[in-house]
Formats: structure tokens, C-alpha cells, sequence
């Protein structure tokens, strides 16, 4: 039997209990009643109880058919039952209760329309009408229940762009575990009769519970605020659906409360109609995009090419005797979208009036930003454009060290002092973690007592990191607001635009936390809390500041920018990403200078392609985001479960968990994996909810030393050349998989197949092996598990670059520009030269960026002085990429004539 800790999602625990009641219903078909067992009536019986706590939240099959599903077996009618179950089983796995009804009784089947359904070509799916459903709150009799539906569905007419059906539940708490179970939910009906308890008692569906703001907050509610309360409830958890209020209280009463996404109030409870329209109108501005709209139709229009582009329209491809396999390859389509005209209907992404700029406001909708801009070209230009906007030369950033190189470059282009910051190293596993708060306090409040404050301009931070580790964003924002009321943030989400569409990622989202943070400092409650805190911190010393949790005060100001590739995580071709923005001083301060930094680094004939890619993929996310990232999280999770318990996987490799990746102080929900063998699934809510830092699941950190490979080797040889797996991150000894929405419950087995293999390869090599094969193995795997090179901290800017040797910001780009002068420059040999420079005790100082790859951030940058540590890090790197090394000539270096030319060198020579 399949029990509730073994599974990660309710959605998963449906889906086979589905397919185990089909197995074994099947087989009482096939056999003689009589050989029926009781255990495998038991069994059924415990699949249909299962069941029956699920499928309320479902309209199909309803709950209807599932009690006749339950008759049928309670009188034994098994061939009945059998072919309903398979009905059933099949319409959820193909979809097709989505395009028709689905009748359960054998005498009604049309054999060949059944048929035909499962053969339906992507064009003709395409064709059919999304499907939805409507959660009605209230508490009704049945027979109340089927006029309710009857009522609302009654108002469906042919001419509807989408067909829906209705699920009822009566009270606030099953609405609550509905929306966030059911994602074929788009619109919610909350009416007056509706209860507060559910009278289900189910530990998986109550766990949702806790997501949507606990159950002591819910028992404290007043009745006849249970309706606007729900409404307001389901914002914290799925702002994106539509609700309706149907009340009968006085519109006064109404408009006092707050209605979180109730869309509309009515007062007559019989308006279906009117409800009906409202709720298609509601799905259909989701379902809107402006932009591919605006360029399917321009693809259609007939026009004459006198501008640039031959490409457009085909016309250089189909007159070729050269190149017509690229036509053929792509399909007409993509070419009749080319163009490079900003009219007909298209819009300028330079000066957006049109359907770009209506394209931005939807997804500014979508991702709870106040504005957010398209970018053609990566999140490596949307951070050179948000630094350039905000940092004036001189200005002083803190910046993660390990972030992506389009920050560093960013620096060297605004001309910002760059104080960099250390993440914890996880040495264990040749990879960083993340910057700690303690850190950034730490410089803040140096910074503080230096006089600088007023020159700290921005916090920039990867969140997540490539690894998976995500910070506890408004602890962080908070906490450094209460040292410097204005900084700036910029959270680098390259990895993260899906965390806005699960509730338990959401919260530690820049732009969830900056709405959040806005409304929290306006309350009374905040303000106490600050002034109390200010009496007992008054003259408090530093390390007690460190020690506290700073509240920030009222008046701090939000300023948040998050920079999003849309394309890594969401649908989107690749370069399409996103800038959203959460500023309180956006239209004062910052909006021109936004205009010019956008500018400065935005084709000017940007890829309509990828603007109507970004235009659909948010409206994907907007209506199907929660159930794509929720399967994603559950694909994930299920990689976690079965390498960790497959025991010949567990002999060569280990899932590194949060327990691994963060030290446990900063896991203060103690939370270590989230699944373990005994116990089963840990409620990830939890430790998302408190920790410093937490794992984000979708990324599986594999640690492989025990194969005796380094991550390369594994990644390159066996992975993809063996069995054509591709990832794109290794460290010396782990590999890291990421899965997406794409990811299917199929991709993730055939993983799982591959480490079987790959393990019972292993077993018999070394089955095989001589003394000394074995001795060679167990020589590789040592040195990779047990002997690694301790990764180095930034050390520092050489002093020629730095204004003082109080705090230790640098001024990257003057170091930068030195080295533009082959002749202020000098190339040191790592074994040579250089380690008997450093051995003599002398300062030597990089001229250039030093990228291995992986892991891609910068080992050195322009300025920095070469410390033993790093030196000894790079002797001990076994990649194949260092950018900006040169191994035919060595390490480049400024001479030190060239740094005793600086002005500032002879300034703060000590
Ligand atoms: C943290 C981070 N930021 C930014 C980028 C750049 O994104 P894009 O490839 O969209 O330019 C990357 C790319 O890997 C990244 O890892």
C-alpha cells in the first residue's frame, strides 16, 4: 500500500493509487470471483479510502462516479469496475476528460471515438479548448450541490474561447487544500454558506494547510468573514487565480475589507451568467499575449520587403539553390515573423507603446513586479543594465564574489568601488556556498564606522546559486536596511524565474519579499517593534548588532531589482530573460537612468522571436505555472528518493542534502535532508520558512568520487558520451542535474537505469580487477573524497587600487584599464616564477580575470593581490577552461613599476 510519508505530493500519491486500483481491479476482471483474495480486497479497499480523501477536490471523474465506482465493487460488479477504473485511469493520464466527457458505463462507449482520442495529432490538441475548473465554496446538500453546478454549468455556450467544470467543497479549509492540490483550479466562487473545517483528516492534504498561513490563524477567523478571509488566503499562495465573492452582506461592510484576488463582488447569488462571463473573462487575461498575437497576425499580412532583413518572409531561402534545408528545417512560419519593421502592428522594444509594452505589464502582473522590462540578450546584459543605472562611478557595491561574470564586468563599467564577499566554502565538495548575513553586516557596519555609508549603493547577490542554495531574502533585505535604510538590491535570479509559481519558493523571491517587506514596515505592529528594539540596541557595539536581528526602520526604503533568465527555468527561447523591479524611488530617482542603461546595452534589433517567447511563456506560468513547477519539484524528489535508497547506488554515490551543502547553523529548522529513509518526506515549508539558507530541490548535487571519476570525467565520458546525458555543472567530484518543467517522471527513471548501470559496470570491473587495478582505485577515489584543495577567500585589491586600507573596496575598473598597456603588464609562470615571487614575500597582482570553468566565477579579478592560498587552488585545479589563463605564457600581472605610477599608491603608501 502505498503510504502517505512515502510521497512527496499529493498529485503523485493520486496518480498511482489510480494506477494501482486499475492493476488490480484488472486482474479481479480476469479471475473467477472466487479466486479473489482477501488481501487483495483489503488493498482495494484501502486505495478507494485513499481516494475518497483526494478526489473531492477534482471534477473529474467527481465524486459522483466515485461512489459509484465504489458500489460497483462493494457488489462485486469487477468486469464493471474494472472497465470504469480503466476509464478513468486513462482519461487522467492522456488528458482527454480536458476535451469531452468521459461516460464510465461499458453499453455507452464508442469504441472507435476512444480510440481516436488517444491518436489525436499535437495540431488537432492544440485546436481544442483549454479546459479548467471552478471551485465553488459552500457548504450544500448533494442535491443543492448538483443545481449549483447545473446552474454554472448550464452557462456555457459554444462561442466560449474555454470550457470548464465545477468542483464544490464546503468550507474555507478544503477551498485552501483544493487550490493548492488541484491545479486544473483558474477561478474560485466563494459563497455565504460556506464553513470553516474541513471534515477531512488527511496528513498530506493537512500539510498544505500550514502553507497557507497555519491553522491558528484560521480558527481565529469570524464567520461572517470567512468569505473575503479565503480570498485574501489564497493570495498568499496562488496570486495568480481569480476569485469571486457572492455575499450577502452590504456593500459598506464589503468595502472596508481587504479582498486579496477576489477580481469581483456580487450580491445576487442567482447572476450565473454574469458569474460565467466574468470568470471567462478573468482566464481569458491570462490567456492574452499581446505580442505573439500582434506578430502571428502580422505573419499573415501581405506586404512588400523595402526595408532590411532578406531573410523575411523566406524570400532569400526560397530563392536559394543553396540554403533551402534551412527552410525546410525550420518551416515557413519563423521567417513570415521575421522582420525588422516596428509597425504593422508590432511594437519597438527600444520604445515600447504597443504590445511589448502591454507584454511587460502582463508579466509585471505575473511575477508581482512594478515594472519589468524584456531583455533579447540574457541576464548577462539585464545586470549590466540594472548596475549602470543605479551605480555612479565611486560608488560602493557589495558584491558576492561568486557571482556571474556580467556583474563583475558591470563593475568595471560603472566605475563602482567593489567590496567583494565571501561565501562559505564547501571544501568537501570544491564548490562555494553562499554568502552568510554576518558577512554583509560585518562590512556594512565597517563601512558604517569608515564614514562611508553614504556611498553604499547597492547589495548584489545570486539567489539561487548554481548549486541550489537560496538565501532567507527578507531577513537579509531587513537586516541590511537597518544598518543603511536605501541600499539597493539586486538579486540575481537567473536561476529562479519558476520560484514565483510555488508557494513555497515564492517566499524568497526579490520581488515577493519586496511587497511583502512595503506593506509589513507600514504597519503599527513594525513600528513598535522597531523603536522597542532601537531602546535595547541604542548604543549597542558591533558584534552585538552582529548578534541581533535587526529590525529595519518604518521609513527604510524598498528597493529591489531581480534579473531573471526567463529562458533557464520558464519556457522561453534562449537570451530571453527578464528585469523586474520593486522601487520605491523607480519614477524619482531612477527611471532615466534606467532609460539610458537599457540603452546602452540593448540591440537595436532586438529578436521578435524571443519577445513573443517571453510573452507566451508568461502566460504559460500564469496558468499552469504552479501544477509545471509542482511536477518539477515532484520529478526532483523522486530522483532524491530513489538514489538514496537503490542500495548499489548508494555505494558509489551519495545526494548531497541540505545537511551537506549548509553548515547547520544556519539551518535553524534543523531540517538536514528532505527525505530520509525511515522517516520519508520532511515538509520542505518548514526550513524554507526560517533557515538562513535553503537547498532548492530541483537541483540534485551528486557527489561521484566514490566512482573513482572526477565530475568532469563522469560528466564528459560516461554521462554523455556513453549514454548521451547532459548536464552542465561538475566540481572535482559532483555532478550536478538539474531538472525543469520539462522534466518528465520517464527522464528521471532513465537517470536512475543509467547509475544502475553504470554501478553494476563499476562492481564488475572491480570484481575483475588485479591487486593493483583495485589498489589504483581505491588511490582516485581517496584523493577525491578525502585530499582537496581548500578553496581560497578573495584576498584583497592591491592597495594602488584602493582609497584607504580601512574598509576593502576596490576600484575594479582603474585596474582593469591598467592593463589595456601590454607594457604596464607581465606574465608569471604559476610553478615558476610566480610561486617564487610569492615565496620571496612580494606582492604580486593580477591585470586580468581568471575564470576557471567550471565552476565560472572569477578566481581572480583586475587589481586583486595573488595570495599562496590561490595560487596553491589553481596548481590543484584539474579543469580543462581557465579563462583569461594563458598556459603558454603564465599568470598576467601588472609590473610593479606600473602600480607605483598610481596616484592612489603614493597616497596611501604606508
Ligand atoms: C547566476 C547567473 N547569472 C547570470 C547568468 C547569465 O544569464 P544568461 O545566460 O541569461 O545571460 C548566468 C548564466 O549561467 C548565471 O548562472
Amino acid at each position: 500500500m502505498n503510504s502517505v510519508s512515502d510521497y512527496y505530493s499529493a498529485t503523485q500519491l493520486r496518480t498511482d493509487n489510480w494506477s494501482a486500483l486499475r492493476e488490480i481491479t484488472g486482474s479481479f476482471a480476469r479471475n473467477m470471483p472466487s479466486k479473489i483474495s482477501a488481501k487483495d480486497t483489503a488493498k482495494t479497499q484501502e486505495l478507494f479510502e485513499s481516494l475518497a480523501l483526494i478526489e473531492p477536490y477534482w471534477a473529474f471523474p467527481g465524486m459522483a462516479a466515485f461512489i459509484h465506482l465504489r458500489r460497483l465493487f462493494e457488489h462485486n460488479s469487477y468486469e464493471e469496475l474494472a472497465f470504469a477504473v480503466h476509464r478513468v485511469t486513462r482519461a487522467l493520464t492522456t488528458g482527454a476528460y480536458r476535451r469531452r466527457s468521459i461516460p464510465l458505463e461499458r453499453d455507452s462507449i464508442d469504441k472507435e471515438e476512444y480510440d481516436d482520442e488517444s491518436l489525436l495529432s499535437p495540431e488537432a490538441r492544440a485546436m481544442t479548448k483549454p479546459y479548467f475548473e471552478v471551485l465553488i465554496v459552500d457548504n450544500v446538500s448533494d442535491q443543492q450541490e448538483r443545481w449549483l453546478k447545473n446552474n454554472v454549468t448550464r452557462m456555457r455556450r459554444p462561442e466560449d474561447p474555454f470550457t470548464y467544470e465545477a468542483v464544490v467543497v464546503p468550507s474555507l479549509e478544503d477551498a485552501l487544500i483544493a487550490v493548492l492540490f488541484n491545479h486544473n483550479i483558474q477561478a474560485i466562487v466563494v459563497r455565504p454558506g460556506l464553513v470553516l473545517k474541513s471534515k477531512l483528516d488527511n496528513e498530506i492534504l493537512h500539510s498544505f494547510l500550514s502553507r497557507a498561513g497555519g491553522s491558528d490563524a484560521i480558527d481565529a477567523m469570524l464567520p461572517e468573514n470567512y468569505g473575503p478571509e479565503l480570498c485574501r488566503l489564497i493570495e498568499r499562495v496562488r496570486p495568480e487565480l481569480d476569485a469571486y465573492l457572492v455575499t450577502d452582506r452590504s456593500v459598506e461592510d464589503i468595502a472596508g475589507l481587504e479582498l486579496g484576488i477576489c477580481r469581483r463582488v456580487f450580491y445576487n447569488q442567482e447572476d450565473f451568467m454574469e458569474l460565467h462571463l466574468n470568470i471567462l473573462r478573468g482566464v481569458e487575461a491570462r490567456n492574452k499575449t499581446p505580442f505573439f498575437t500582434a506578430l502571428v497576425n502580422y505573419s499573415k499580412q501581405p506586404t512588400g520587403v523595402f526595408h532590411a532583413m532578406p531573410i523575411s518572409r523566406g524570400k532569400s531561402i526560397t530563392r536559394s539553390h543553396w540554403i533551402q534545408d534551412m527552410g525546410a528545417f525550420y518551416g515557413p512560419n519563423i521567417f513570415l515573423a521575421e522582420t525588422s519593421a516596428t509597425s504593422g502592428g508590432l511594437d519597438s522594444l527600444l520604445e515600447p507603446h504597443g504590445p511589448i509594452k502591454e507584454a511587460q505589464e502582463l508579466a509585471s502582473r505575473a511575477f508581482g513586479s512594478k515594472q519589468t522590462f524584456f531583455a533579447t540578450n540574457g541576464t548577462s546584459t539585464c545586470n549590466k543594465i540594472v548596475v549602470q543605472a543605479l551605480v555612479r562611478p565611486g560608488d560602493i557595491v557589495l558584491v558576492d564574489r561568486d557571482c556571474h561574470k556580467s556583474h563583475h564586468y558591470g563593475m568595471v563599467l560603472a566605475g563602482a568601488e567593489v567590496v567583494y564577499l565571501d561565501s562559505y566554502p564547501l571544501n568537501e565538495y570544491s564548490m562555494y556556498g553562499a554568502v552568510p548575513l554576518r558577512e554583509i553586516k560585518h562590512q556594512l557596519l565597517a563601512l558604517k564606522a569608515a564614514g562611508k555609508l553614504d556611498r553604499v549603493r547597492m547589495l548584489l547577490l545570486t539567489n539561487c546559486t548554481f548549486d541550489g542554495l537560496v538565501y532567507n531574502v527578507e531577513r537579509v533585505m531587513e537586516e541590511c536596511l537597518a544598518i543603511k535604510p536605501d541600499l539597493v538590491f539586486l538579486w540575481d535570479e537567473a536561476w529562479f524565474a519558476f520560484a514565483r509559481f510555488s508557494p513555497t519558493y515564492r517566499q524568497r523571491t526579490g520581488m515577493r519579499t519586496a511587497n511583502n517587506l512595503r506593506k509589513r514596515l507600514k504597519t503599527d505592529e513594525h513600528k513598535e517593534a522597531y523603536e522597542a528594539q532601537q531602546k535595547v540596541l541604542g548604543d549597542a557595539t558591533d558584534e552585538e548588532l552582529l548578534d541581533a536581528r535587526l529590525i529595519a526602520p518604518p521609513t527604510a526604503r524598498i528597493r529591489v531589482y531581480a534579473t531573471q533568465s526567463t529562458h533557464k527555468t520558464l519556457t522561453s527561447l534562449r537570451q530571453g530573460s527578464m528585469i523586474h523591479v520593486s522601487d520605491q524611488d523607480f519614477k524619482g530617482e531612477v527611471e532615466q537612468s534606467f532609460h539610458e542603461a537599457y540603452m546602452t546595452h540593448t540591440s537595436t534589433s532586438p529578436n521578435y522571436q524571443i519577445i513573443a517567447s517571453l510573452d507566451v511563456g508568461r502566460r504559460q506560468v500564469e496558468l499552469e505555472g504552479f501544477e509545471f513547477v509542482q511536477r518539477q519539484i515532484e520529478a526532483a524528489m523522486s530522483m532524491r528518493r530513489a538514489i538514496s535508497t537503490h542500495p548499489r547506488l548508494q555505494k558509489y554515490f551519495k545526494v548531497l542534502t541540505a545537511g551537506d551543502m549548509i553548515p547547520e547553523h544556519h539551518r535553524q529548522s534543523g531540517v538536514v535532508s528532505y527525505f530520509d529513509n525511515e522517516q520519508g518526506w520532511t515538509d520542505m515549508w518548514d526550513c524554507w520558512q526560517q533557515d538562513d539558507f535553503v537547498l532548492d530541490a530541483t537541483r540534485v548535487t551528486l557527489a561521484v568520487g566514490g566512482t573513482g571519476w572526477d565530475g568532469d570525467t563522469f560528466k564528459n565520458d560516461v554521462l554523455m558520451d556513453k549514454y548521451g546525458i547532459q548536464i552542465n555543472k561538475t566540481s572535482r567530484n559532483t555532478v550536478l542535474f538539474m531538472t525543469n518543467i520539462g522534466t518528465t517522471r520517464s527522464s528521471v527513471a532513465y537517470l536512475i537505469e543509467v547509475l544502475v548501470e553504470i554501478a553494476n559496470e563499476l562492481d564488475d570491473l572491480l570484481d575483475d580487477a588485479s591487486k593493483m587495478e583495485r589498489l589504483s582505485f581505491d588511490r582516485r577515489v581517496k584523493n577525491l573524497t578525502e585530499n582537496y584543495p581548500p578553496l581560497p577567500d578573495f584576498s584583497r585589491f592591491h592597495d594602488s587600487f584602493r582609497p584607504d586600507n580601512v574598509t576593502p573596496e576596490g576600484d575594479i575598473r582603474t585596474a582593469y584599464y591598467l592593463s589595456y598597456d601590454e607594457k604596464n603588464c607581465d606574465y608569471l609562470e604559476l610553478e615558476g616564477s610566480l610561486n617564487d615571487a610569492l615565496q620571496a614575500g612580494k606582492e604580486v597582482v593580477s591585470a586580468s580575470f581568471i575564470i576557471p570553468y567550471p565552476p565560472g566565477f572569477p578566481i581572480l579579478v583586475p587589481g586583486q593581490v595573488i595570495s599562496k592560498e590561490i595560487l596553491a587552488f589553481m596548481l590543484a585545479l584539474d579543469v580543462n577552461e581557465i579563462h583569461g589563463y594563458r598556459a603558454d605564457l603564465g599568470l598576467r600581472v601588472f609590473t610593479p613599476e606600473a602600480l607605483a605610477a598610481l596616484p592612489q599608491a603614493k597616497k596611501i603608501k604606508k
